[in-house]
């Protein structure tokens, strides 16, 4: 018989979990504005919010917490962590930043002009919010299939070459860089393909225009090229980053995520100018080049995380639970973005709450409801997230809505996962009970979703 799969780690330390009952959890909901950034950790049970910073280090990034090398200027950790960089990316100049919006600020702050336009594939809420905030535009070309939920592709955070080349065409002067998110979260956490990526660089070559990848999950993506392009399964995954980053000029991380620590990110690029650019506004804003905003100690763990993560068997183990996750969901049909994404599930709010219009933010009302009925908290990736229109500042209400449940890298176990499924379907077979949904009291005029006031409707 052939043994079953099992994760490629084991655990060395546990930290307890408290449940509470629905009396407790409609309390604190009420107390937070129906708002799930606004619970504290110790009201929540099952913490699905995000993977970002959440993470469990491992044994290894603990020693290299321990021999951190705290010099101001010129940290043996900082050459550590770049050449860990340079050998996983090809990239040689590497600029820490204090996290993955950080390393945005820095860069856009040397790259982006009032009136640019930067396509790319769904930009992330905070690379929108610096492209924004410097009254450019994020254009999103992500194909169109991936709208479609219940579509199976297997690369749909793909860029779409025919939307791309038709801003180039038009407005090249405008366009300061091409920016492409892998793995693409706003879409699902679903990855790009390396076809894509080859593509993408010959149009940017074509109009002579920069690439640079929003990097926060690039190792999921490329496990996801691993095991589902034609012509890679024999590949590392390491040997598969170095060919994804050779498509790019320059790369934004959130080490947070795919590096396994808590804090950190960086700014990556094989451009001199732009790193002699980005020095200067990372002094300003996130610390000395050879720390910009983090410990010695820290960047000791990102270095390792990064290296332990571009191996197969840790991706693996994590794909492998958003599968088991998945699964489970399919057994009760409860509608998400498929194929499963690298980091998260999606449930496709508007195929559960059908009653609840948009106006009243669906998958906002469904993470509430998740949150009440077992303690899990989610989070809305759908209308409260895409924030107004800059210019006419109504509610964007055209792309998705979708409740996201992000799975920490080596936290929960499949337990926890069958409790989530479980709760899930109980708000599901109840759903036809549910009509209304939640309206603003009070919001912030651009990333509004952190910490809008929600009144129930
Ligand atoms: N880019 C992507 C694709 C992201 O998902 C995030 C963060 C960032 C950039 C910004 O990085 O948080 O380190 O400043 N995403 C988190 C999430 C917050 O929950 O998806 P950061």
């Amino acid at each position: 018989m052939e043994l079953p799969f099992a994760e490629s780690w084991k655990i060395k330390m546990v930290e307890p979990m408290r449940k509470s009952t629905r009396e407790e959890r409609e309390a604190w909901m009420k107390k937070a504005h129906y708002n799930v950034f606004q619970l504290t950790g110790e009201q929540v049970y099952i913490d699905l919010l995000t993977d970002s910073g959440t993470g469990a280090m491992s044994d290894r990034q603990w020693a290299g917490i321990m021999t951190g090398d705290e010099s101001y200027a010129g940290a043996s950790s900082f050459f550590f962590m770049k050449e860990t960089i340079t050998r996983i990316t090809g990239f040689e100049y590497v600029l820490p930043t204090h996290q993955g919006r950080a390393a945005e600020n820095v860069l856009f702050n040397c790259l982006v002009k009032a009136g640019d336009i930067v396509p790319g594939n769904s930009h992330f809420d905070t690379t929108k919010g610096h492209i924004e905030a410097r009254e450019a535009h994020a254009l999103d070309c992500t194909i169109d299939e991936a709208k479609d939920t219940q579509l199976e592709l297997p690369f749909k955070g793909n860029v779409d070459p025919q939307k791309l080349e038709k801003v180039l065409a038009a407005h090249a002067d405008k366009v300061p860089f091409i920016i492409i998110t892998i793995t693409n979260n706003t879409a699902g956490g679903q990855p790009v393909s390396m076809q894509n990526l080859c593509e993408i660089r010959a149009i940017a070559d074509k109009y002579k225009k920069p690439v640079v990848f929003d990097s926060a999950r690039f190792a999921e993506n490329a496990y996801f090229i691993k095991t589902r392009e034609p012509g890679y399964a024999d590949k590392s995954i390491k040997e598969i980053c170095r060919e994804m980053f050779s498509h790019a000029d320059a790369m934004t991380m959130s080490a947070k995520k795919d590096a396994i620590v808590n804090m950190g990110g960086f700014i990556a690029t094989n451009i001199e100018e732009w790193y002699d650019l980005a020095k200067v506004q990372g002094i300003i804003y996130e610390g000395f080049v050879t720390y910009g905003g983090m410990n010695g100690r820290d960047m000791n763990a990102l270095a390792i995380g990064l290296d332990e993560n571009t191996e197969f068997e840790n991706l693996q183990t994590r794909i492998k639970q958003i599968e088991f996750l998945a699964a489970r969901l399919d057994e009760f049909g409860i509608p998400y973005q498929r194929p499963a994404g690298g980091h998260a599930i999606f449930i496709d709010a508007l195929k559960v709450l059908t009653r609840v219009p948009k106006e009243e933010f669906p998958a906002q009302t469904l993470a509430i409801e998740l949150y009440l009925e077992a303690g899990i908290r989610g989070c809305e990736i759908g209308y409260l997230l895409a924030d107004r229109d800059p210019e006419t500042r109504e509610n964007r209400f055209e792309g998705m809505d979708f409740l996201r449940l992000a799975i920490p890298r080596r936290v929960y176990t499949n337990n926890h996962m069958d409790v989530v499924a479980v709760a899930l379907k109980n708000v599901f077979d109840r759903r036809d009970t549910i009509s209304r949904g939640v309206k603003i009291a009070w919001e912030a005029p651009i990333m509004r979703h952190f910490t809008v006031k929600l009144e129930k409707l």
